[in-house]
């Protein structure tokens, strides 16, 4: 199934090649040595182009929160298509959605929609600097925020370049990245409430925001600790600093987002991913003050916002059909699911008897290869052949018929049913068994 040389996937990857660097668009979907081309998929499963079926615990990186052409959102795009999928215009159902979503926060008074959970996380830092008027933001060390340059600073940084914990260093993600972009960038290390309030406090004066996620994939999904939150919650009273939350990902683990769970109400919200029905989107969310900046006074926006794409009505009303669904009943339930889920996935590491351990809350994991104690983002980063291991981890996965993400990552949507998690479970069990015989276990 997978790694098949001979088969139409790793045809088309060579063909690719040709055409597009490392031949996809996405450095996210990359996999070795070629890539698994989908022809289809519906509810919690896709089929590649060489007729394998898979379970799809990935659902376009959490964005699927019905999983593949739910019902009412295909209908939703069908009805809309032949009328027009984008104008220079306004159109109604882009209040009815912004409505639906303001209702479900306390946070969000008013929305402004754009294409991308890294553009939402961009607007949402670019408004935070013209309310403030500072140029500084704060974000914890290792956390993933999307490809704005300024929030990629020290994503998934290593141990060769991450330097002092009392004070991490501020590390480029991409090469060329302007010395001007890490210096404005202040890295705060996750769940560490000293340390972090010091390197806070020390910038207060500069700060315009703190940028962050309740439940961050790179930083292993470990929950905030209530007293991190609080330190976050002082520091905004203290310094007029805003606080960021990024829930282009979280939003789907409450009806009102990780914000209505954890109950700390930010100033600014970047969203994306489920709120847009499976098709492109974000969002910032804001109080009514902080949003002000995108509303033209005078002559011109504090912050003005194009997008040629933003709020177009097809993903307008595929948003809207998703959101209908997505009941507090809904939530509820898949949330429910998600904890059968962990549990599932740790038996079965127990039963093929390695290393490892699962995290994560609502519909979210994330399994660890290894069964260190850990509690901050350093704790989880993989060191020696733990590397090799999550690799492996995924490969071995997908030849046994499931989907996660290239690090151990996965979600369900309403459309992952019990018998699904079992055979992600049992899945999880051989691809173990395989790894042990690879001699990834030899070590232990
Ligand atoms: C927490 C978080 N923020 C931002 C983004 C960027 O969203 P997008 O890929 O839609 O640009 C992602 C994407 O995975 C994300 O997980």
């Amino acid at each position: 199934m997978f790694p098949n040389p001979e088969g139409r996937s790793a045809k088309l990857t060579q063909r690719a090649m040709q055409v597009l660097p490392d031949g996809n668009s996405r450095s996210t979907i990359r996999l070795s040595p070629h890539a698994v081309y989908v022809k289809d998929g519906k509810g919690a499963r896709v089929t590649d182009v060489d007729g394998n079926e898979l379970l799809d615990f990935n659902n376009n990186f959490t964005s699927l929160i019905h999983g593949h052409a739910h019902p009412g959102v295909v209908a939703a795009i069908q009805e809309q298509a032949p009328k027009g999928t984008a104008f220079g215009f306004a159109t109604e159902a882009e209040i009815e959605l912004a409505e639906m979503l303001v209702s479900r926060a306390d946070g969000f008074d008013m929305i402004r929609f754009c294409n991308s959970g890294s553009e939402a996380v961009m607007n949402a830092i670019k408004a935070a600097r013209a309310y403030t008027g500072k140029g500084r933001i704060a974000k914890c060390e290792g956390a993933y925020h999307g490809s704005y340059d300024f929030a990629e600073v020290s994503l998934g940084s290593g141990p060769e370049a991450w330097g002092d914990e009392n004070r991490p260093n501020s590390v480029a993600y991409s090469h060329g990245t302007p010395n001007g972009v890490l210096n404005d960038v202040i890295v705060i290390p996750f769940n560490d409430v000293e340390r972090s309030e010091k390197i806070l406090n020390e910038h207060a004066h500069e700060l315009a925001g703190v940028l962050f996620d309740p439940v961050s994939t790179q930083i292993g999904l470990l929950p905030p600790s209530p007293e991190f939150l609080d330190m976050l919650v002082r520091f905004r009273e203290n310094s007029g600093a805003l606080l960021i939350f990024d829930e282009v990902i979280a939003f789907r683990q409450g009806y009102g987002g990780s914000q209505g769970l954890i109950g700390v109400t930010p100033d600014l919200t970047a969203l994306g991913k489920i709120i847009g029905g499976g098709l492109p989107v974000g969002a910032v969310a804001g109080s009514r003050e902080v949003m002000d900046v995108f509303r033209v006074d005078g002559k011109k926006a504090r912050l003005p916002h194009g997008g040629t794409f933003n709020a177009n009505p097809l993903t307008i009303v595929a948003g809207r059909a998703a959101m209908q669904d997505w009941t507090p009943e809904a939530v509820d339930a898949l949330n429910a699911k998600g904890e059968a889920c962990r549990e599932a996935l740790r038996e079965a590491i127990r039963i093929a008897n390695v290393p490892g351990q699962v995290t994560g809350s609502g519909s979210l994991f994330k399994i660890h290869i290894h069964g260190r104690e850990i509690h901050t983002y350093r704790d989880t980063y993989p060191i020696g052949l733990e590397a090799d291991r999550v690799v492996a981890l995924n490969h071995r996965l997908i030849g046994n018929g499931v989907f996660c993400s290239s690090y151990g990552f996965g979600c369900l949507s309403t459309a992952s049913t019990d018998s699904e998690i079992d055979q992600l479970a049992e899945a999880s069990v051989a691809a173990y068994r395989q790894m042990r015989e690879d001699g990834l276990y030899d070590a232990d």
